[in-house]
């Protein structure tokens, strides 16, 4: 049975009982940065390494911009607030995601849309954004706002999703978008170091967030980050993110309800760090998954692959069985024999908080839902 070979191919690749599903490496300058930042009595969020940060993730992904968070809930619920996402509007997200990307857009006042994804990349799906959006958005003649013609609610962002790591077709998707005069915030909190047609994800939209869980490519214990090239945006992100507080030498004045969002110091320093290793990590996990994906398709199991024109970072690993029974089977032999794997999320509209939120058909995510599991995919030593 195929289970066992895994499991033995598995720990072949990763030489630990038991076998996580994803782990930080701190293998750079870590201790050092953070040794210098606690000298500098610097921790909090004033300080050189969060500056430091946001430039080298910014020349990294070719943004103009950065502006670095606590963490990456945090990061989308600032670019949905700054690109104009008020109480009461609606913003379409998919399904399949990580339940912050509508936390997110809850966080704002608004109700999030689920509209469907594709089969191969787990992305939005255009053509079903598309399909939504013919059959229930009118463009009011003279305000010029989105109004979804059920619920009489402005259509205020789309938000989709970098699944995995994997580019999703954020170029079809953002035609789409354009048609109907709708902004684009891309959720690519799991694809640091991934690339599609050149570019990186999260800088196509009018802004993307980025994370730095621990459980991601890189890591600053928790953070995450705007990315935007459009001035306005990150100088409001930033304000919003420092309690709004006006600049001034030394006068305590507040001009908007702003947030305690901005990323401290001494978790910067971690990342400048792990900035300088992500090239590493990201060949290292790419070629795990090439020995993954050799591995499924000698036993004929579906192993999911970047999409054309993108390079991914692989920053989980995914396979598709044949239905949710040999999933379930599939999980309990493997975590028993101490390799973790695990079912994707719930999809969101299932869970209390979001299930009477409008929707269209999303018969592709339910059917990913029953099958895909995710595999041990961290930075192997
Ligand atoms: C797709 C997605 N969106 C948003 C987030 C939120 O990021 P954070 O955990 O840093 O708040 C995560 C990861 O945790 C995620 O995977």
């Amino acid at each position: 049975m195929w289970y066992k070979d895994f499991v033995g191919f598995v720990k072949k690749l990763y030489p630990t009982n038991p076998v996580v599903l994803h782990s930080p490496v701190f293998t750079g300058r870590e201790k050092e940065y953070l040794a210098e930042c606690i000298d500098s009595t610097f921790v909090s969020y004033v300080g050189e390494f969060v500056k430091r940060f946001e430039k080298k993730v910014a020349e990294y992904t070719g943004a103009r911009y950065a502006v670095a968070t606590v963490n990456g809930t945090a990061a989308l619920h600032l670019a949905l607030k700054v690109v104009g996402v008020q109480p009461g509007d609606e913003v379409i997200t998919q399904p399949l995601t990580f339940v912050a990307t509508a936390n997110a857009i809850a966080h704002c006042g608004a109700v999030p849309v689920f509209v469907d994804v594709e089969r191969d990349n787990l992305g939005m799906s255009p053509q079903k954004l598309q399909e939504w959006l013919e059959e229930h958005a009118t463009l009011h003649p003279a305000t010029k706002q989105l109004i979804n013609r059920q619920t009489g609610r402005r259509i205020a962002a789309v938000v989709p999703v970098h699944v995995f790591g994997h580019p999703c077709r954020i170029d079809a998707i953002l035609e789409v978008a354009k048609r109907f005069h709708l902004p684009v915030v891309e959720d690519a909190a799991e694809a640091l170091g991934s690339w599609y047609r050149g570019k990186h994800p999260g800088t196509f939209g009018v802004a993307g967030i980025l994370s730095f869980n621990g459980n991601k490519i890189i890591t600053t214990g928790g953070g995450g980050m705007v990315l935007t090239d459009d001035p306005s945006i990150a100088e409001q992100a930033y304000h919003l993110s420092t309690t709004a507080k006006k600049a001034h030498p030394w006068k305590y004045e507040h001009d908007a309800v702003g947030y305690n969002y901005r990323m401290p110091n001494v978790n910067a320093a971690i990342g400048v760090a792990q900035m300088e290793q992500l090239e590493a990590f990201v060949d290292n996990k790419r070629q795990t998954a090439a020995a993954y994906a050799e591995f499924f398709r000698q036993k004929d199991i579906p192993f999911i692959t970047e999409p054309e024109g993108a390079r991914s970072n692989y920053w989980l690993n995914a396979i598709v069985l044949e239905n949710y029974t040999e999933r379930d089977v599939f999980l309990e032999f493997t975590n028993a024999q101490g390799v973790m794997t695990r079912p994707v999320w719930t999809l969101l509209h299932h869970l209390p908080m979001y299930q009477s939120a409008p929707r269209g058909d999303l018969s592709t995510a339910e059917w990913l839902a029953e099958r895909i599991v995710n595999i041990p995919s961290g930075v192997r030593s």
